[in-house]
């Protein structure tokens, strides 16, 4: 992105120096060709005609609208990761950064990442605004407390980039940097198992959902008084009022804090809140446990296994 990202800088850049010398020039020459040669003399009235009047609007407006046309097809592309993205997540907290990749790495103020894919960042804060911010990727977006926002990237080459906090977010804001850290697929791959010892985030995920005895309402089987997670995650799920809602990330959040505030149709409002009781790393767990369960079909197994 880094491209189009500096191709739309550098226009505006060139198209405001070529105006501003052009109105600084000619304020210079007219001041100098037009001055008062004897102290009695008048200036007379200036007449402009509609055709100069519409040409200093009609061309501002095209040059103005170009660069709006421009910039929005450059910030759609940058926050519209392509399907295939490796997913990160990322929590912020005074003051480090926390990454948490879905095969169960955790690192702290450091992020590896394989050259030549795209990599999404979903990210939340621990407590007040952060931002996160690549200069070299000409990524940065806001992290929020009780959100999760996303960027992607795909570097195009290996090495270590710095990564700020370009949100003042307390005492040691000016020091909570990172690096990310672009390695060849073939090293990223050896980095990815040295460190998997703990298992994967959804595996986590899983045993968090047994010991918080949410498996005891939300059953596979449909006999449970909660609603069915498997092959929740990305549908449209029809609500007690009538509305609708798609089942992303920020909607399982919710529904583990605030388990009253969108209720599925069919089902009661029993459900307590896990407000205070998961932190934001086990919200994660718990987010891609419920994205990992996919939709029993049991039928169609059958006729695909032989
Ligand atoms: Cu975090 Cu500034």
């Amino acid at each position: 992105m880094a491209g189009r990202v500096d191709a739309l800088y550098f226009f505006l850049l060139a198209i405001s120096a070529f105006f501003s010398l052009l109105i600084a020039g000619l304020i210079i020459f007219y001041a100098v060709k037009y001055r008062r040669r004897d102290p009695n003399s008048v200036g007379s009235n200036a007449h402009s005609g509609m055709a100069l009047e519409i040409t200093w609007t009609v061309v501002p407006f095209l040059i103005a609208m170009f660069i709006f046309v421009w910039g929005a097809n450059v910030y759609v592309a940058i926050s519209s990761p392509p399907p295939d993205t490796i997913n990160v997540y990322v929590v912020g907290k005074q003051w480090m950064w926390k990454f948490q990749h879905l095969d169960g790495q955790r690192e702290i103020n450091e992020l590896h990442v394989p050259v030549g894919r795209p990599v999404k960042l979903i990210m939340t804060s621990e407590d007040v605004i952060h931002d996160v911010f690549v200069p070299a990727f000409r990524v940065k977006a806001d992290v929020l407390p009780g959100r999760y926002t996303n960027i992607w990237f795909e570097p195009t080459k290996p090495g270590r980039y710095h990564l700020f906090c370009a949100e003042y977010c307390g005492t040691r804001h000016s020091g909570m940097t990172g690096e990310v850290i672009v390695m060849e697929p073939a090293e990223y791959q050896t980095w990815l198992s040295g460190g998997a010892a703990e298992g994967s985030l959804a595996s986590a995920g899983q045993k968090l959902f047994s010991d918080l005895a949410c498996n005891t309402c939300h059953r596979p089987d449909a006999q449970g008084r909660g609603p069915v997670l498997d092959g929740l995650f990305g549908k449209t799920v029809k609500l007690q009022n009538g509305d609708t809602v798609t089942a992303d990330e920020a909607y399982v959040r919710e529904s583990i804090l605030q388990p009253s505030a969108k209720i599925t149709a069919g089902f009661q409002p029993i459900m307590p809140t896990f407000q205070g009781l998961v932190s934001e790393e086990q919200l994660l767990e718990l987010i891609e446990y419920v994205k990992s369960l996919k939709a029993q079909a049991p039928a169609q197994t059958q006729t695909q296994t032989p």
